[in-house]
Parts: C-alpha cells; structure tokens; sequence
C-alpha cells in the first residue's frame, strides 16, 4: 500500500533521509519513530504529496506520488486522510462543519454529507458536540474531531503526525483505541511518534529512523 525504493529527501543542501526503502501493506497498522528532527514528519509529508523525494520513488495505493501532476494530487488526496500537528480544525465553524467540509469538495449531496458526518461522529462519541465550535473542546475531543474529519471520506491510508502529542495517558488511549478500529475496517495506518508508551506492546510493526535512515525494524 505504501511503498518507499530509495528514496532520498534533503532540504536546501542538508540530507534529511537517504536511501530509504521499507513497503508497508494493505491494512497494516504501522509506527515510524526516532529522535526529534530525524525525518518522522517530511516523511509522511512525502506519503501526502506535501513535500516531493529528490530521489528514489514511492508508491501510494497504486499512485507514483514524485510523479503527480498537479491536477492529480487532489484525488491521491482523497484517499489518504492526514492527522498532523499543523493541520487544525477552523475555529469559526462548527464541529458538523468542519468535517463536513472534507466531504463538500467531493460534491456530495447535502442528505448523504449529513449521514455520513453523523455516522462518523458517533464513532468518536462526539455526536452531542455536532453544534460547538473547536474552541470549546478539549484537547482530546478536538483530537478526536480532527481524526473524524480524516475518517469521513474513507480514505485507503490514514496518516497521523504524532497524533496524542499534547493528550493525557486516558485520551491518549482513546485515540489509539480509534485508530484500531479504523484499521480493523480496512484502512492502512501509519502513525509518526517517539513517545514509545504508543507502540510498546501493540505486536505492530515499528521503524525506528535514525541518522537518515532505518536503523531497526522491529515489533512494538
Ligand atoms: N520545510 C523545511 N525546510 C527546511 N528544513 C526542514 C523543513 N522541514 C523540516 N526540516 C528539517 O528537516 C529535519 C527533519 O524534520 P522533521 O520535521 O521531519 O523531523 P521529525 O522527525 O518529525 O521531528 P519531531 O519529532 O521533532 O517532530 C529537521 O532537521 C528539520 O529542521
Ligand atoms: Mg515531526
């Protein structure tokens, strides 16, 4: 499902990741870690077509993403939902709203967006939440929206960027019981973190990133 051959990424002239090569499969539930500035985010960001590789090539349900054109991206786009810590909710809509908007660009009709922005806030039991704005939540539950909003268009891939970083160890738990869910339906999931108490213990497998590279693959 994602699929990385070599491939090198550097920002101006520094080497970020060289050389890396790893395959992730369909409805895998996966963890990239490592230390602080050691690639975790570029990495996903190259997964979303957010940042390009220099080198090498990954492949992305089906898709050459160093390849895209730019016309393209959006459908790529379509299947891959993101969790990431610069990716907010807007403060002036509503719950309802900010999810809804994921599906809006799709031209849904407005009945079918209702059921599925209803279905999905169940889900992340924040269907009483529908009305208030994402300044009134808390860190958890605006956690729990953002990941909503990632899940409404049913994405192949889900991508989280150190998705529990400012949660409590319950709301943290909360989170990752979700992402098994997710990916117990179907979806394939890589989660970026270095907090280790997220994938010790889970039997999934996890890339620790170092020095540009993998460093070790093992089970969590
Ligand atoms: N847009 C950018 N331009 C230049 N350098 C960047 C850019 N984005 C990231 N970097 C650099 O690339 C390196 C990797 O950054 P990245 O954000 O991928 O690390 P990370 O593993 O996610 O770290 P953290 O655990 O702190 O989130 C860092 O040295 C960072 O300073
Ligand atoms: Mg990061």
């Amino acid at each position: 499902m994602i699929e990385f051959s070599n491939v090198t990424k550097y920002y101006e002239d520094d080497v970020i990741l060289k050389g890396l090569t790893f395959t992730i499969d369909k409805g895998e539930l996966a963890f990239i870690t490592g230390p602080s500035g050691a690639g975790k985010s570029t990495l996903l960001k190259m997964i979303y077509c957010d940042e390009l590789p220099d080198k090498g090539q990954i492949i992305v349900a089906g898709w050459d993403v160093g390849k895209l054109k730019q016309k393209t991206i959006p459908f790529l786009r379509r299947n891959v939902g993101i969790v990431f810590q610069d990716f907010r909710l807007l403060p002036n809509k509503t719950v309802y709203d900010n999810i809804a908007l994921a599906l809006r660009i799709h031209y849904m009709s407005s009945r079918a967006i209702k059921d599925d922005v209803n279905a999905v806030l169940k889900e992340v039991k924040l269907s009483h939440k529908s009305g208030t704005y994402p300044p009134h939540l808390s860190g958890g539950e605006q956690q729990r929206v953002v990941i909503a909003r990632a899940m409404v268009s049913k994405p192949t891939v889900l991508l989280a960027d150190e998705p529990t970083g400012n949660l409590d160890v319950e709301n943290a738990k909360a989170i990752m019981a979700l992402f098994r869910e997710i990916n117990a339906r179907g979806t394939t999931v890589l989660i970026a973190t270095h907090n280790y108490d997220l994938f010790h213990g889970t039997g999934r497998r996890v890339f620790y990133i170092k020095d540009h590279n993998i460093e070790k693959d093992t089970i969590g």
